[in-house]
């Protein structure tokens, strides 16, 4: 077909693309200096910088940036001078001078989670790593043979640097989960987005970022400009906060509930109005919180196999926990609305159809062939956690499981 023939003369003609005489790339050497960080690692394999990567001041920084990226003059001036501070570099002189390689000391410019490079944990934070990037690359959507028209958005971005994050921290035990490293990980996301963002489309092509990501090489054979309008630092903190406020979009716990609607039991779908937070105490640094309220008592109960509950409303309004077990409950005159739960890690309900407000009840069956073990937690004075209704009949898998794709 006419199209898909010209769309391969596109492809093969945006393949050919010239790179600017003198600043063609060339792969680092093995007595090179290399960083951490992509975006410097391709100024010096493009000879924006020198191509040792050694000895370099913040003068030649603030060129290259400016030359390569279009960057405003000053962009790099904090993170250049926080070498200095930390005192890091292995120059001869190290108030004026560092080598690319310094900027890998871990935790001070240098931190967990990176995307293309792997944990200190795992003894080497400064060469590109092909197993940590790959999943990046897949969330991106770097894998497919790539358009020069199709781009990584910001949610594609904040997500992929959220699930980094998460396999991370995983992964290695020694995973520094501070914020301010978090941070930093969503600082360097919004720096490739905004480094590679193509004037013409305001939007950062994905052959790009996978140049730069997975080669430290800058994509001047896929099309790469650096556009003519100046980049500053304001609107890569904006792109910074868009990227933190998607990537801590809040979460909400959403749980099978038995409730009341004109004097009969119903089932629904509920979502807790109080989100998840991160927790900071002691044992759970990091971990996902939600706060359900005060319980007026806590009974253990243990459930004969094969049992039928029979027809009955709950004594109080109450979270009922299912440790292990099947469950079916159903309500009387609606038989498509019953609901399975399986005891674990989803086996949290609500039960709110007491007598005052349903005449006949729910029924529940437990299908198992060993014992149901249930946790029955009343509220305090009959509470009903604030919530909003999702839809009637039961909670379905992805609406229970958005806890697995947390940080
Ligand atoms: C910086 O580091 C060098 C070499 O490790 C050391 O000799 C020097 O005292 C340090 N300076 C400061 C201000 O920490
Ligand atoms: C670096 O230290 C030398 C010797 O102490 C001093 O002469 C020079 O001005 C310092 N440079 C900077 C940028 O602070
Ligand atoms: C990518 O393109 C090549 C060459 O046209 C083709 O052989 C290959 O199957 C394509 N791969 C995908 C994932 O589409
Ligand atoms: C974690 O990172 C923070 C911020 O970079 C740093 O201050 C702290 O020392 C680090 N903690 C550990 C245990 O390395
Ligand atoms: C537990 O609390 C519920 C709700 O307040 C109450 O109805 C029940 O009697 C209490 N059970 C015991 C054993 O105190
Ligand atoms: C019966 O249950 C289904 C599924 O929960 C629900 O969509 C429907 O509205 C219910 N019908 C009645 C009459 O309540
Ligand atoms: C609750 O439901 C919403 C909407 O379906 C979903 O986005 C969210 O991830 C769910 N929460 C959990 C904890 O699964």
């Amino acid at each position: 077909m006419k199209t898909s023939f010209l769309a391969v003369q596109f492809a093969v003609l945006a393949l050919a693309l010239p790179e600017p005489e003198g600043h063609e790339f060339r792969a680092p050497g093995p007595f090179d200096s290399r960083s951490p960080c992509p975006g410097l690692n391709a100024l010096a394999n493009h000879n924006w910088l020198r191509h040792d990567g050694k000895n370099l001041d913040w003068p030649m920084i603030n060129t290259a940036a400016q030359d390569a990226y279009g960057f405003g003059p000053g962009m790099y001036k904090p993170f250049v001078d926080m070498v200095f501070q930390f005192n890091i570099s292995t120059t001869n002189t190290p108030n004026e001078t560092f080598n690319l390689f310094d900027l890998a000391r871990h935790d001070t410019i240098e931190v967990d989670g990176s995307l293309t490079r792997n944990d200190i944990y795992f003894g080497d934070d400064v060469h590109f790593d092909a197993s940590v990037f790959a999943p990046v690359a897949q969330d991106l959507g770097l894998n497919q043979n790539l358009s020069a028209h199709s781009f990584v958005t910001t949610e594609t971005a904040a997500l992929a640097t959220k699930n980094r994050l998460a396999l991370a921290k995983r992964v290695n035990p020694a995973f520094n989960a501070s914020a301010s490293q978090h941070e930093s990980e969503y600082g360097t996301t919004a720096l490739y987005l905004y480094t590679l963002l193509d004037e013409d489309s305001g939007t950062t092509p994905k052959p790009w970022v996978k140049a730069f990501l997975g080669e430290d090489r800058i994509a001047y054979s896929e099309g790469y400009s650096k556009g003519s309008s100046v980049k500053t630092q304001e609107q890569l903190d904006a792109m910074l906060d868009a990227l933190l406020s998607l990537a801590t979009a809040q979460l909400y716990l959403n749980v099978t509930a038995l409730g009341a609607a004109d004097g009969a039991s119903t089932i629904e779908c509920w979502q807790v109005k109080s989100p998840f937070a991160v927790a900071t105490d002691a044992g759970t640094p990091g971990s996902a919180i939600a706060q359900l309220g005060n319980i007026a008592n806590m009974s253990y109960l243990a459930i004969p196999p094969n049992f039928d509950g029979g027809l009955h409303r709950a004594l109080a309004k109450q979270w009922v926990y299912m440790t292990s077990g099947l469950a079916y409950t159903t309500v009387p005159g609606n038989n498509s609305a019953g609901a399975y739960m399986t005891g674990g890690e989803f086996g949290l309900i609500f039960a709110a159809d007491t007598a005052d407000v349903s005449t006949e009840g729910h029924r529940t069956q437990y299908h198992s062939n060993t014992q149901t073990i249930g946790i029955q937690l009343p509220t305090l004075n009959g509470e009903t956690p604030a919530h909003d209704v999702l839809h009637s009949g039961p909670c379905v898998t992805g609406e229970v499981s958005g806890l697995r794709s947390l940080v």
